[in-house]
């Protein structure tokens, strides 16, 4: 520790035993920690900022000294640069943001801060002792098949699914210390992971566990040359350390017949489609907010021929809600829209993040017959998944799209709508929120199936349609994509959405670099004949004798 650091240790217990000079006392955890920190993890490091009940995972509670992030062992407190760590880069996908641009000095007044709320940081036989990560072997196919088989035998699809999509059967009745749910790690998704996405990062999390939520330690259970299987198994999982977000849909071209009928003939078309993946945050911006969606992300391939175009979105969600029913233009109740989640009343766990809220939230309850924001293990939802697309209703002429949540008066939209109960496509014309109509006419196709853990849905229409744009080759048209998750009562206005994006029709023969090579080849050796031909003939009349030099 810093010797600034054990000034602000010092300062703290003094001022916790001299209460009588209070106002003249620096603020618990010292003045950078109120002014950065406060608001999420309460000025009594407590985790009861202002804007903790909405957030999820909550901010952790410093006063409890369990930490996730950690190179010790479980249940052991984190070493000083485990806490510098997330100081500078926060935990991705929570609120708890990245501090890059504070001094080394503030950054261990920081870490000092932290430590000052909990006493167990001040007990000699809690100091953190690191485990030593061996360093990585190289990666290897081998390596990560075995892994595969270490990943099944020890346990981690219970909670992370059998190809680790975050959908294992005991997924949905996480919750962690605090009593709140807690999704297992969507493995596949390295970049949102909290402690980083290397396979050092890996290793420590199943060796050291995750404290304070169900993650638990494997230190004792695999050998090295198994955990470095089990981490290169999580890796190849998908190689992508970073999400590489799209902007753009390529649509494209193929000669082949689109029939839904077969649907997993109809999936092999996209085979060759380049795939989008976008990013998906929840909609906070009309009443019926969705703070914490399912989704976090959402992959799109397009392919169309000389009749249709047709889609393929897939996208990852622990369960499949099919038994209820969904719909864009649902109520969602202004009682809900606080956005505060709540821990199960019933839980003797919730009790400590204020009694208030948990009261509070049980009576809503009577309302909503199950609380906001718990998917419950065994309970099928009220509602379904579900999937929308939408495109403007008439291509826009200039940079102007019509509002993205739905549209407005002058620029309607045209949603094509799945409801997974059902697997049936409809749609609605929006001017808005407030003002979806239901389409007549079935011109939208969709099949939709899940399987471990994601949802797999095809779109199909026919190029031209009344109501809707007309694609055409070479052409821009702009798309944006809202998903449900019935689990997590998502309905109506209370999803998660894209930003508008674009489709690109790509032209119908990709032509061959070849192919210009020789054209230009071809255009040179007539240019040449010619130019022969012509010397020649200026030649010919000129001296017609011949030619010696
Ligand atoms: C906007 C809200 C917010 C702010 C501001 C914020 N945090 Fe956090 N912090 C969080 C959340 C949420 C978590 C829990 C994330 C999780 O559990 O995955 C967290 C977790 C942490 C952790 C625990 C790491 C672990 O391994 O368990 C530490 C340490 C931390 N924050 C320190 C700080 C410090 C220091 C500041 C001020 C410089 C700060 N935070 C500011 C929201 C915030
Ligand atoms: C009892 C349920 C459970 C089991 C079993 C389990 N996990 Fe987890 N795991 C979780 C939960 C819950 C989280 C999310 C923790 C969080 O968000 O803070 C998680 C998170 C993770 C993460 C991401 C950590 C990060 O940095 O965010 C990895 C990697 C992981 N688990 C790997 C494994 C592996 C490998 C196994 C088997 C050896 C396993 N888990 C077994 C529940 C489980």
């Amino acid at each position: 520790m810093s010797a600034r650091g054990v000034l602000v240790l010092l300062t703290v217990l003094a001022a916790g035993a001299a209460p009588a000079a209070a106002q003249t006392e620096p603020p618990p955890g010292g003045a950078l920690y109120q002014k950065l920190c406060s608001q999420c993890h309460g000025e009594k490091g407590d985790g009861n900022g202002i804007a903790a009940p909405r957030l999820m995972p909550r901010p952790r509670d410093f006063t409890t000294g369990k930490f996730k992030i950690r190179h010790t062992p479980s249940g052991a407190l984190p070493t000083d640069d485990d806490l510098r760590k997330i100081i500078r880069e926060g935990m991705p996908y929570t609120s708890m943001p990245p501090w890059p641009q504070l001094s080394d000095q503030q950054v261990d007044e920081l870490v000092a801060a932290v430590k000052s709320f909990s006493p167990d940081f001040a007990n000699p036989e809690r100091k953190p002792v690191p485990i030593t990560i061996p360093k990585a072997p190289a990666y290897s196919e081998e390596s990560a098949k075995k892994g595969k088989e270490v990943y099944a035998r020890i346990g981690c699809p219970a909670c992370h699914g059998e190809i680790g999509r975050g959908d294992g059967p005991s997924a949905p009745g996480l919750k962690d210390d605090a009593g709140y749910f807690i999704r297992a790690a969507d493995l596949t998704k390295r970049w949102t992971y909290r402690g980083g996405p290397t396979r050092e990062d890996i290793y420590r999390t199943f060796t050291t566990g995750v404290n304070g939520t169900p993650m638990p330690s494997f230190a004792e259970s695999l050998t090295d040359e198994e955990r470095w299987q089990l981490v290169d198994y999580i890796v190849s999982l998908d190689g992508r350390e970073d999400p590489g977000y799209a902007e753009l849909v390529q649509v494209q071209w193929t000669t082949d017949d689109i029939a839904l009928e077969a649907p997993d003939k109809a999936r092999e078309l996209f085979a060759s489609a380049a795939a989008a993946y976008f990013p998906v945050v929840g909609q906070i911006t009309e009443p019926g907010r969705a703070f914490h969606p399912s989704a976090n992300g959402v992959t799109v391939k397009a392919i169309y021929n000389a009749r249709d175009i047709a889609f393929l979105v897939t996208w990852h969600d622990m369960r499949a809600d099919v038994s209820g029913h969904n719909a864009p233009d649902l109520p969602v109740p202004p009682e809900e829209d606080k956005g505060e989640v709540a821990a199960d009343p019933a839980d003797e766990g919730g009790g400590f993040f204020g009694e208030e809220e948990v009261t509070e939230e049980a009576s809503a309850d009577d309302f909503f017959g199950e609380e906001e924001g718990t998917a419950d293990a065994g309970t099928e939802s009220e509602f379904s998944d579900a999937l929308a697309l939408q495109f403007p209703a008439t291509l826009p002429t200039g940079a102007r799209k019509p509002y993205f949540l739905f549209g407005d008066a002058q620029n309607p939209v045209d949603l094509w709508f799945v409801d997974l109960a059902k697997k049936v496509a409809t749609r609605y014309k929006g001017a808005g929120s407030d003002s979806l109509t239901l389409e007549e006419g079935e011109d939208v196709t969709a099949v939709a199936s899940y399987d471990k853990g994601e949802w797999s849905v095809i779109l199909k229409r026919s190029l031209r349609a009344t109501g809707g744009v007309t694609f055409a080759e070479s052409q821009y048209v702009p798309v944006a994509f809202s998903l449900w998750d019935g689990a997590q009562r998502e309905r109506g206005n209370k999803r998660g959405l894209t930003r508008w994006m674009y489709l690109y029709t790509m032209p119908r023969e990709t032509p061959s670099p070849l192919w210009p090579m020789l054209r230009a080849a071809f255009i040179v050796l007539v240019v040449e004949i010619l130019l022969i031909v012509w010397v020649r003939r200026r030649q010919t009349p000129v001296s017609p004798v011949g030619q010696e030099g």
